[in-house]
């Protein structure tokens, strides 16, 4: 039982899984509730990409939004944009009912409404580019407007989408910018992960407090496969990107296509964009038929990783919103979502070519 052979001496190639629950007296890092070498190396790695402070890795995306509301307390006001993830958008209602917040649903990619941000709002939440339409929200002046108004405001940035690759939402002065890992930086589909990260101090204390008492701390296994798969981040994303022109391009050209939506990359907010677009059917029922004569791209939930991607999200990522919610942010059901994985582009377009026939 007490036999034990420790890799001090060993000095394995790669960091191995720390697979143990407890630490002993002498460790930094007490018991993996709290802390474990796998999720410290892998918020080392995220804060260098990202250019933070502090980065605090969770079991998944949502916690990460959970977690960024805790900061919240009773009467305060957030504002969010709401062409977010719908189960983002349901979790800012449900809190918000239950804590008594006041929540302001306000489209500020449109330029004009930042200054309907009110006075004393709390926080302001948004993803940009937005989820649908890729939209740019301008984060330098929603965080200006906001912070002239209340320099204790917290602007969080949904930075899944835009990578930390490609935008740097905490040096246009956003307080925490947070992430689904379960995307691109596990590529994979085959790990959840989270991460906040900020530059403010007592944010990082709060975060890791709610970690700590929250039992959010991500395993060591999903830590060491995030971990490992960010050292792939660059080449994935790279070839996503130049897939993911190349397919805006040919679905423009489309005739059963009504409209293709992919961001704008100023090279200021946004220095570039992967994998994900979405496009218009001009049938308003033409979805199913459409995907179910697909052969490449992958129906499952999710997106971001190595195999090209088909959802809806009318029925996927918006599911949790009413149909109400969704059409008045101009969710139909012959909105389309496509996510580029690392497959030969050519094989691609003939698999949506043979798919668009039959529209
Ligand atoms: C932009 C964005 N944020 C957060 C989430 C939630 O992340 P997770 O599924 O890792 O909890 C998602 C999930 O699709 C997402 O797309």
């Amino acid at each position: 039982m007490h036999i034990r052979e420790d890799d001090a001496g060993a000095h394995p190639a790669v960091t191995p899984v720390y697979q143990s629950s407890a630490f002993e007296a002498d460790s930094p890092y007490f018991y993996s509730r709290k802390n474990n070498p796998n999720v410290a190396e892998l918020e080392k790695v995220l804060q260098t990409l990202e250019n933070a402070e502090y980065a605090v890795a969770v079991t998944c995306g949502m916690s990460a939004i959970f977690m960024s509301l805790e900061i919240l307390r009773s009467g305060d006001t957030l504002v969010v944009n709401p062409f977010i993830y719908g189960c983002s958008y349901k979790l800012l209602q449900r809190i918000s009912e239950r804590r008594g917040f006041k929540l302001i649903d306000l489209d500020f990619s449109e330029e004009s409404n930042i200054d309907k941000i009110p006075a004393d709002t709390k926080m302001v939440f948004f993803e940009t580019p937005t989820n649908p339409f890729l939209k740019t929200v301008d984060v330098e002046k929603v965080s200006a407007h906001v912070k002239r108004n209340n320099p204790d405001a917290v602007v969080v940035v949904d930075n899944t989408w835009a990578t930390p690759l490609f935008q740097h939402p905490l040096e246009l002065g956003a307080d925490v910018s947070l992430h689904s890992g379960t995307k691109y930086f596990s590529g994979h589909s085959d790990v959840m992960n989270g991460v906040l990260m900020t530059n403010r101090e007592d944010l990082a204390e709060e975060f890791r407090e709610t970690r700590f008492y929250g039992g959010m701390l991500l395993s060591p296994e999903n830590a060491w496969l995030t971990r490992r798969s960010l050292q792939t981040l660059d080449i994935r994303l790279k070839h996503q990107q130049s897939v993911c022109a190349e397919m805006r391009d040919f679905l423009n050209q489309q005739p059963q296509v009504e409209k293709v939506y992919y961001p704008e990359i100023d090279g200021k907010q946004l220095k570039g964009y992967a994998g994900i677009l979405f496009f218009e059917l001009k049938d308003p029922d033409g979805y199913i038929k459409f995907r179910d004569e697909l052969k490449i791209f992958n129906t499952g939930t999710g997106m971001a990783c190595v195999t090209s991607m088909i959802a809806q999200p009318w029925s996927g990522s918006h599911a949790s919103m009413t149909d109400d919610e969704k059409r008045q942010i101009n969710i139909g059901e012959n909105l389309v979502r496509l996510s580029f994985g690392l497959e030969n582009p050519e094989d691609l377009k003939n698999d949506l070519l043979s798919a668009f026939k039959i529209l």
